[in-house]
């Protein structure tokens, strides 16, 4: 894949998300898709290089990148919060199966694998991607979280059996307590989903080995 300006898909609308699209390069083969979910502040061209990075070289790996709808202070987002940490569930409901619809429209508009769909989020877009897994089961057929929080505690727990997640966090996050990534991964890990959590020792931001751990863990 390249994502050099004179290479860049153009700018497309689908269910009412803003988003970038790029094929994969071998469309012969079943294709994998990369749904990428930025956080706080970013767009669809955030995390185009870190899925380039994440599928390593691969040639079966398709990236579909859409924006988050909410604006706060000029910021995207994918879903509502009232302060930090803590989120207007009624919106993340809503905005949740919203961009479930997305998904599934583009899976159709670009016949994308259904069962392959690989959500990678960061911060809010991770918590977004946990909302999926736990409102929509079988949408993603994994998930790498970098950042996340728990998003909402469901009624149910939803069968996530044979759903692999990979958790990447900081010991040292001022945004997202360590107890709060871990009662993130019980819960996944309760609902049947093969959870590896990651730590490292730094904040907010995504570290170097985070990103190669994660790009090993979807390498397996
Ligand atoms: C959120 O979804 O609000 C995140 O946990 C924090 C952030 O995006 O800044």
């Amino acid at each position: 894949m390249n994502y050099e300006p004179d290479n860049h898909s153009s700018i497309e609308r689908l269910a009412g998300f803003i988003y970038r699209f790029f094929p994969a390069h071998d469309a012969a083969k079943s294709v994998e898709s990369f749904l990428l979910l930025h956080g706080t502040g970013g767009d669809e061209n955030d995390l185009l290089s870190l899925g380039q990075m994440l599928a390593g070289g691969r040639r079966d790996v398709a990236l579909l990148s859409p924006r988050g709808q909410v604006m706060e202070s000029g910021m995207p987002r994918f879903f509502r919060r009232l302060a930090e940490g803590m989120f207007d569930e009624a919106d993340l409901i809503r905005r949740t199966h919203e961009l479930a619809g997305f998904i599934e429209q583009a899976t159709q508009k670009y016949t994308l694998d259904e069962n392959r769909i690989t959500a990678i989020g960061f911060s809010n877009g991770a918590n977004i991607a946990a909302s999926i897994l736990l409102l929509r089961p079988g949408l993603l057929r994994r998930a790498v979280l970098f950042h996340a929080m728990v998003p909402l505690v469901p009624g149910e727990l939803p069968d996530l059996s044979g759903t692999p997640v990979f958790l990447g966090a900081g010991r040292l996050d001022p945004i997202v307590p360590t107890e709060n990534t871990e009662r993130l991964a019980a819960m996944l890990h309760e609902a049947g989903a093969e959870v590896e959590l990651f730590w490292h020792m730094g904040g907010h931001r995504l570290t170097r080995e985070e990103v190669e751990k994660a790009k090993q863990w979807l390498a397996k």
